[in-house]
């Protein structure tokens, strides 16, 4: 099939790869010219693992094409998938502006033809049954989408679920005949295929990130009741696992959910909750409770490590590991309040340093390295903020000797508590109860 995708995220991006991979042909449109440039020669403008190599792959096998002019390829497709982003405004409404965009420009070029759109932007409810009342010509399908940043090209390949929300009752047999042949080659069980009406996909969407969020929430909850108590928290999230109605999916403590989608839905839809007047207290309680959980870390490095001159390294700037999206991030809250504090801030992410140095360049009280120990170098306190490999696997002697001073705040766990207290590290941990260390 010629399928078109709206929107080079990196969920447009992936999901066309894959469809691409598996036997379509598919035409990209973006209206940033240099991302469709980048995209022609076979980069990406942000960091997945294996979404270039799998790019060029297509490219050459002449699959997938770019453009920036949605009148060049629209004729060619029946299906346009719709992934544009849909951010939220400073009060957390969600906003369709883009969406909008698109639509109008698909309505312009398509004149008497009607198209089936596939929404998989993240959009309040009822949104895509109101869409199909102003452009009657079409068929509106929605789609949400729940692949992760990190393991998109994987997630794509292997759904777990796959939403075919209909405008139309009457509409369903077919959309289901639709996706069944665009999945054809993927090698899925049929219950994954999830019929409903498209208010409902809408909401799944919305839900499903707040349940993972609200997890996240708990244990941070309980990792403060441990820290406090002297309670271990390694032994509570496993053993809390071990429940099968509870899983261990999403629940390791750490600096709380940050990234493009988790912290955005849960806003969207307390305002949505708000537009229809109902007051979400759960959601309102999951985003507060993030909020609190950064900034109990925040003090407590502010506590410890005494300002005049004094040096903070951070390592991990991006949201997770395995991305250089940095949207959210817990580290860049901690630092812009380490900087309106008066510290002086090394920063090292292994794939964020380009970015940093543009973020960072006129501030002079904040160096970027392109080296994790050089970047450790004459610092009074190591930060943890992203669980990336290179620091799991770090040399701790290498830190303590680097170090100024051996101090470390671990944001997301990834040291062992006694072994950094044996090593004569002053050490900061989430759900631990701190101890001084007195050989020091
Ligand atoms: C999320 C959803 O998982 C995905 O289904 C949806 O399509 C997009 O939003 P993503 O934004 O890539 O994906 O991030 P995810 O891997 O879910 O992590 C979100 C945040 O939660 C990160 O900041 C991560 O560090 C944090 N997290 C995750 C925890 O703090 N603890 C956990 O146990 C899991």
């Amino acid at each position: 099939m010629n399928l078109c995708i709206i929107g080079t995220g990196n969920i447009g991006l992936a999901t066309g790869l894959c469809f691409a991979q598996k036997g379509h042909v598919v035409d990209f449109v973006d209206n940033d010219d240099a991302k469709i440039t980048l995209l022609q020669n076979g980069q990406t403008s942000h960091y997945e693992p294996k979404i270039e190599i799998l790019l060029q792959s297509l490219l050459a096998q002449k699959s997938i094409n770019f453009t920036n002019n949605i009148k060049n390829v629209i004729n060619k497709s029946e299906v346009l998938f719709i992934t544009v982003g849909t951010p939220i405004d400073n009060l957390g409404h969600s906003d369709t502006s883009s969406l909008i965009s698109a639509l109008e420009a698909i309505d312009k070029c398509t004149e008497s033809s009607s198209k089936t759109i596939i929404i998989k932007s993240t959009v309040n409810p009822n949104t895509t049954l109101q869409l199909s009342k102003k452009y009657k010509r079409h068929t509106f399908v929605s789609s949400p989408e729940f692949i992760r940043e990190g393991s998109a090209i994987k997630d794509c390949l292997n759904p777990d679920r796959i939403l075919i929300g209909s405008t139309n009752k009457s509409e369903s047999s077919n959309n289901l005949r639709l996706f069944k042949e665009m999945y054809q080659h993927f090698n899925l069980k049929k219950e994954i295929f999830v019929e409903t009406d498209s208010t409902t996909a809408e909401l799944i969407k919305y839900s499903s990130n707040v349940f993972l969020a609200a997890r996240i929430s708990l244990i941070n909850e309980f990792s403060v009741l441990a820290e406090k108590t002297g309670a271990d928290i390694d032994q509570l999230q496993f053993a809390l696992g071990l429940d099968p109605r509870i899983g261990n999916h999403y629940l390791s403590p750490g600096l709380g959910f940050g990234g493009s989608c988790l912290p955005k839905d849960a806003f969207a839809l307390v305002q949505f909750g708000n537009s229809i007047d109902e007051n979400l207290l759960m959601t309102n309680a999951i985003i507060q409770t993030n909020f609190n959980q950064l900034n109990r870390f925040i003090e407590k490095i502010i506590n410890k490590v005494e300002r005049s001159s004094k040096k903070i390294c951070i390592w991990g700037t991006a949201f997770k590991p395995n991305t250089d999206d940095m949207r959210d991030s817990a580290a860049l809250k901690i630092i812009s309040k380490l900087i309106q504090a008066k510290y002086k801030i090394h920063l090292y992410d292994p794939k964020c340093s380009h970015q940093l140095s543009l973020i960072f360049k006129n501030q002079p009280e904040v160096s970027v390295f392109t080296d994790a120990f050089e970047a450790l170098k004459n610092a009074d306190a190591l930060v943890v903020c992203t669980e990336w490999d290179e620091f799991i696997n770090a040399d701790l002697t290498k830190i303590k000797t680097h170090l100024n001073s051996p101090v470390v705040f671990d944001g997301r766990r990834i040291f062992k508590n006694n072994l950094m207290r044996q090593l004569g590290f002053d050490y900061y941990s989430i759900g631990t109860k701190y101890e001084p260390n007195n050989s020091l």
